[in-house]
């Protein structure tokens, strides 16, 4: 391995390595053995070649090692250990991931509904390159009334993913960014019968799929994002969605920033139904990461 082949590797050759891996797994083509891998100027992938940047291995926690010899500096291993295991691996391919902001007192936003920012740019890079690497994006009728987004990627290279809010009763106004944006296509996930008002929400396709007590089958909603060959699937919040699709065993992975401070009323980020005992909490595998001033926890759910 020649020392200036690891040179060669700057950070945005390093993230379009990490957005050709998604968009192959998200292909149905998940790198499953150790490959040493490089992007070719082309920014298609070369594998087990001479020139190698890194070894892709399904089989670690890591997700990577540095191919000997070359060095690549801190900064880009924070990057390789934070996005690979998320694109290399037999599950990648049909990837749920969600991810919440919070303070450390377990708010995603205040009681009015503010929320920009908790987490510092770190995070709201983090959260743009999540976009980057899913098909689709995900947020509940809430998050749009308070934050009126536009969940596409402005803070890094890569594609926007397709936009999909669940708002069941229809509650939402045509006039919101991500309604009327025609940058990318939005769908807008609501319960057989709200459909009455149209098949259309301003440039949004209306989704309709049965619910039961308003509440939509978050198993359906996985398998209708599915069937339109949206795979990788990126739950960006919040707290209510995050919750209903963690309690339907729907996540393979979550993710929580915490922010260094308490507002000690506001939005939670989780509720899920009544624990009597320890025994029955959440139990997830961690691993934590530094964010600049937070803290990211990266967890793997139901293994
Ligand atoms: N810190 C962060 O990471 C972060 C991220 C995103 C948003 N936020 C903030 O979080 C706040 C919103 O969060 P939230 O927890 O209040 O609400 P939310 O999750 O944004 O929206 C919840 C609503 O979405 C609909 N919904 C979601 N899943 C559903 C399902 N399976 N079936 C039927 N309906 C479903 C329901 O709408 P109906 O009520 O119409 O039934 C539900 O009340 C905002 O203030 C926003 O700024 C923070």
């Amino acid at each position: 391995m020649p020392a200036s082949a690891g040179d060669a590797l700057d950070e945005e050759s390093a993230w379009a390595l990490l957005l050709a891996l998604a968009r192959r797994a998200g292909r149905g083509d998940p790198i499953v053995r150790d490959v040493a891998l490089r992007l070719r100027d082309d920014g298609s992938l070369e594998e087990d070649g001479a020139d190698a940047w890194i070894v892709a291995r399904p089989s670690t926690e890591r997700g990577w090692s540095r191919y000997e010899g070359a060095p690549i500096g801190r900064e880009l291993e924070l990057l390789f250990d934070l996005y690979m295991p998320l694109c290399v691996g037999a599950d990648r391919d049909a990837l749920t991931i969600a991810h919440l902001a919070q303070t450390l007192d377990g708010r995603v936003a205040v009681a009015s509904g503010e929320s920009q920012f908790i987490t510092g740019e770190e995070d709201l890079l983090h959260c743009h390159r999540l976009r980057a690497l899913c098909d689709v994006v995900v947020v509940g009728r809430r998050t749009v009334e308070a934050d009126d987004p536009l969940l596409t990627t402005r803070r890094c290279a890569g594609p926007s993913p397709v936009r999909a809010v669940i708002d069941p009763e229809r509650r939402l106004g045509e006039a919101h960014r991500v309604f009327q944006d025609d940058s990318g296509a939005t769908l807008l996930l609501s319960a057989t019968g709200a459909v009455r008002n149209g098949a259309r929400h301003g440039r949004a396709e209306v989704v309709s799929l049965d619910a039961i007590d308003g509440r939509l089958s978050v198993q359906a909603i996985v398998a209708e994002l599915r069937r339109r060959g949206l795979r990788r699937i990126y739950v960006e919040g919040g707290g209510l969605t995050v919750s209903r699709f963690l309690e339907a065993g729907a996540l393979a992975r979550l993710q929580v920033t915490v922010a260094p401070t308490v507002f000690g009323s506001g939005r939670p980020s989780f509720t899920l139904p009544d624990v009597q005992a320890l025994s029955q909490a959440v139990k997830l595998r961690w691993r934590h990461l530094a964010l600049g001033r937070d803290v990211l926890f990266d967890c793997e759910v139901g293994r």
